[in-house]
């Protein structure tokens, strides 16, 4: 293999191969070992005090160091300044690799190209000839190709939604998702071979489905929170203008909660959403936004007064959910169900508090 390596970087990531995997038991520790990732990440962006995207390459201070440690680097920022596609957290990686329960030579579809490396690391261990990965951006298909090349791995690569999967090289014994999912893609039902796994962030958790017949499925949600990228699709902007002029309730649940406690619930039961939040000088929380893709839109301020417009009343979910639930629920105790009519997610036993995912795409 042809790395674009040096000492300094090999003994940095032998380091962070180590650090990553402290009990030795990860299958995959000589991937991350092996795989240079500051080939995949030759820069990055990071945000300084101000909050401007500033960009660090080899030459800059910390970058080496950065790259051969356990944190998500982005890569890719749209014309807004927003991170539209980004190396993830090594650790959360390697988990979502444990997960995935694969051995050499076994087949895997990978959605979310990005930069390639969790495409390097797949081909590493099971072969470059039985990886396929997708990406919805050909500028990014196209560097992690190149990269991937340079590194001597040559997996298949293609550009185009990835909730699709890719027919032609079907069917997959492992499926693995890296920009979060609502539900799992009928496509990755279909193109699985009997007994398939797939590991896949949906909404804040990382969801671990089987597959026990043809598009059926049973799963578990790991111990591990998930922050990754939603999958690109269009979306409303919030209705903030209009919530201004609603008529306004009161409500006993706490604003903080949609972004502490309830915030991997609610990304089942409202699938999709996106919040925000308000904070005075101080920095306290004053008030919270929450809004979906149908254009629902609602805020609640820390006072306890509530505005909600649109086809549907979000904070009457976040109440629900604040009473489901006295503290905060584990992410292990939440299961899905997938039959080929309905994906459904349910706290503790089947017949608990359940959410139906949205139709599978
Ligand atoms: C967290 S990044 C992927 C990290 C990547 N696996 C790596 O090792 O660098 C998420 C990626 O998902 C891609 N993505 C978003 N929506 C997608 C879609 N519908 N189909 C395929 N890729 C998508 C983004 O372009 C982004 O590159």
């Amino acid at each position: 293999m042809t790395w674009l390596d040096n000492d300094t970087a090999a003994a940095s990531r032998k380091e962070f191969a180590a650090a990553l995997d402290p009990s030795h038991t990860s299958a995959w520790r000589d991937a991350f070992a092996s795989v240079p990732r500051h080939v995949f990440v030759p820069s990055f962006y990071t945000q300084g005090a101000a909050g401007a995207w500033e960009h660090v390459g080899p030459g800059d201070p910390g970058y080496l160091e950065a790259v051969y440690s356990d944190h998500a680097l982005t890569t890719q920022l749209d014309e807004r300044g927003i991170p539209t596609s980004s190396s993830s957290e090594p650790s959360v990686m390697l988990a979502m690799l444990d997960a995935l329960d694969a051995r050499e030579g076994d087949t895997v579809f990978e959605l979310g190209t990005g930069t390639g490396y969790n495409a390097a690391l797949l081909s590493h261990r099971l072969g470059e000839e039985n990886v396929t990965t997708i990406d919805v951006d050909p500028e990014l298909t196209g560097a992690a190709a190149q990269r991937l090349a340079d590194a001597g791995l040559h997996p298949f690569i293609a550009t185009g939604d990835g909730a699709g999967g890719w027919p032609g090289r079907a069917p997959y014994r492992r499926f693995i998702a890296t920009a979060a999912l609502r539900a799992i893609p009928d496509a990755f039902l279909k193109q699985a071979a009997p007994g398939a796994v797939i590991v896949a962030p949906v909404g804040y958790g990382i969801l671990r489905v089987t597959v026990t017949t043809p598009g059926h499925g049973t799963g578990w949600f790991l111990p591990t929170p998930a922050h990754f990228m939603p999958r690109r699709t269009p979306s409303a902007p919030p209705a903030f203008d209009a919530a201004r002029e609603a008529e306004p309730t009161k409500t006993t649940a706490a604003p903080s909660d949609v972004l502490g406690r309830l915030r991997f619930p609610l990304s089942l039961a409202l699938p999709g959403h996106t919040t925000c939040s308000w904070r005075n000088d101080k920095g306290e929380l004053t008030a919270v936004g929450i809004w979906t893709q149908d254009g629902a839109t609602a805020t609640a301020h820390v006072s306890g007064t509530v505005r909600q417009v649109g086809p549907r009343r979000l904070w009457d979910v976040v109440e629900g959910l604040a009473e489901t639930f006295a503290g905060e629920p584990q992410r292990q105790e939440f299961h899905v169900n997938i039959t080929p009519s309905r994906q459904t997610a349910w706290y503790r036993t089947s017949d608990g508090p359940a959410w139906d995912l949205p139709q599978p795409q």
